[in-house]
């Protein structure tokens, strides 16, 4: 059989280090089948799942029983995320044996309710992870801060969409973004902050990595394109945690991108049914929607509109998220790809998205009916298509595998050597232990 790739450009395959799904638990709203599927169709050959699943990852044998679920089912390489949460620091060693991408942290409520832990809890976690070199990835929002302003508006009456948006002001963000940091500073930690929402986050942000923290940041395509005014369009739909905020963010968010403030693009990818995203109560609604399969066209349609180039794309979709991550293929390698993860996409196809296409079992966004340009055409996973001409390859579920097992991580080193660290140090649980 020929292959003819003409008029199509191969480019690294999507690396996604932020989706939810929802595998085990919820079921209904994704599972891994279904969204590696959706994946594939992105082209996206790697994706990195969120701990907020039922029962929540925070164990080994959790862990373990949510790899045997995503070894059968994908059809894309994965790396599972676990939840460092408020008395959790004694489960680190058997969460990294059990095989890791990097531990998630929850500094403020969303969806799965899962419980925040103190700053104090935080800065123990941060010490016990440190020395592993894994990367903590934040959910940085502040409870105390927007669960007053939350019980303020309803009080008050308020169920309109835009209310979601006053209850997490971007100061919320800004907040957890600083504390974050300083606590990464004086512990070592390497942290990553998930969905930069405002541009008033660079700031703490450039200032950390001008302060030598190993601190990453990612921004999703809703911060990017979408503003105020589509909440009357999309009233429940567009209920997000971290919101989409008013849109002077937008450009402050792509220069962010373009000056390496922020290191990438992720998706969030947070499936819910139409039930969950259209109750009357705006407070119910589920929050998020899936984003792992239209990531590629949205961003590859700002190459086609001249806003940057495609190595700008393929800096911020694959090259970053593996350094970051450390995934060499190869001892030595510097690129991802080297292991034949490839996206052939066509950068002059115009299309429109819609809901009703979507594999993802969640076929409700904010983006129906808009107008895109470029469309992965195929999608290659270590060699071997999973998507060929936009249907998925027969025989690929269970192809993927977890990248936990070609992950280079080197040891971080605390910033602050001086005798306050030090009396730090010399009180860390396992100095105690
Ligand atoms: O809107 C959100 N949905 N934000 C999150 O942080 C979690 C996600 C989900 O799991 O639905
Ligand atoms: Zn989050
Ligand atoms: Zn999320």
């Amino acid at each position: 059989e020929t292959f003819d790739a003409t008029s199509l450009h191969i480019l690294p395959g999507a690396i996604d280090v932020h989706v939810h799904f929802r595998d085990p638990g919820y079921t209904h709203k994704e599972d891994f089948e279904s969204g590696t599927a959706a994946a594939a169709f992105g082209g996206v050959t790697t994706v990195f799942d969120m701990p907020n699943t039922i029962p929540t990852v925070a164990d080994g044998e959790t862990l373990k029983a949510k790899h045997a679920i995503a070894s059968s089912k994908a059809h894309v390489d994965y790396g599972l995320y676990a939840v460092l949460g408020e008395d959790t620091i004694d489960k680190v060693p058997e969460l990294i044996e059990a095989g890791i991408i990097g531990f998630k942290c929850y500094m403020g409520n969303t969806f799965g309710r899962i419980p925040t832990p103190s700053t104090g809890a935080m800065l123990e976690a941060f010490e016990m992870v440190a020395p592993t070199g894994k990367r903590i990835s934040l959910h940085a929002e502040t409870n105390s801060v927007m669960e007053r302003r939350q019980k303020r508006l309803t009080e008050s009456g308020r169920n309109d969409p835009l209310a979601h948006l006053a209850s997490r002001p971007a100061v919320v963000a800004v907040e957890a973004v600083a504390r974050a940091a300083i606590l990464a500073e004086w512990t070592g930690a390497r942290i990553h902050i998930l969905h930069i929402s405002s541009g008033a986050e660079l700031g703490p942000l450039r200032d950390a990595k001008a302060r030598g923290v190993d601190i990453t940041g990612e921004t999703c395509p809703h911060y990017l394109m979408l503003g105020e005014d589509d909440y009357a369009r999309c009233r429940g739909i567009i209920r997000v945690n971290p919101p989409v905020r008013e849109s002077v963010n937008n450009e402050p968010l792509w220069a962010g991108l373009l000056d390496g403030t922020i290191d990438m693009i992720a998706t969030d990818h947070a499936p819910h049914t139409p039930e969950e995203k259209t109750r009357a109560d705006i407070w119910s609604v589920d929050c998020g929607f899936p984003g792992v399969e239209t990531q590629m066209p949205l961003m590859l349609t700002q190459v086609a509109a001249g806003r940057y180039d495609i190595r700008d794309y393929v800096r911020w979709s694959a090259v970053n998220p593996a350094k970051v991550w450390g995934l060499y293929p190869k001892k030595g390698a510097i690129l991802p790809g080297a292991d034949a993860d490839l996206a052939f996409v066509d950068l002059n196809h115009a299309w429109t998205l819609r809901d009703a296409d979507l594999q993802s079992r969640s076929k409700i966004s904010p983006w129906d009916g808009r107008g895109v340009v470029g469309l992965p055409r195929h999608t290659m996973v270590r060699g071997r298509f999973v998507m060929k001409d936009r249907a998925l390859v027969a025989d690929t579920k269970g192809h993927g595998r977890s990248v936990h097992a070609i992950q280079q991580m080197p040891e971080a080193k605390p910033l602050h050597t001086d005798e306050t660290m030090a009396a730090v140090i010399a009180h860390r649980p396992e100095a105690a232990a």
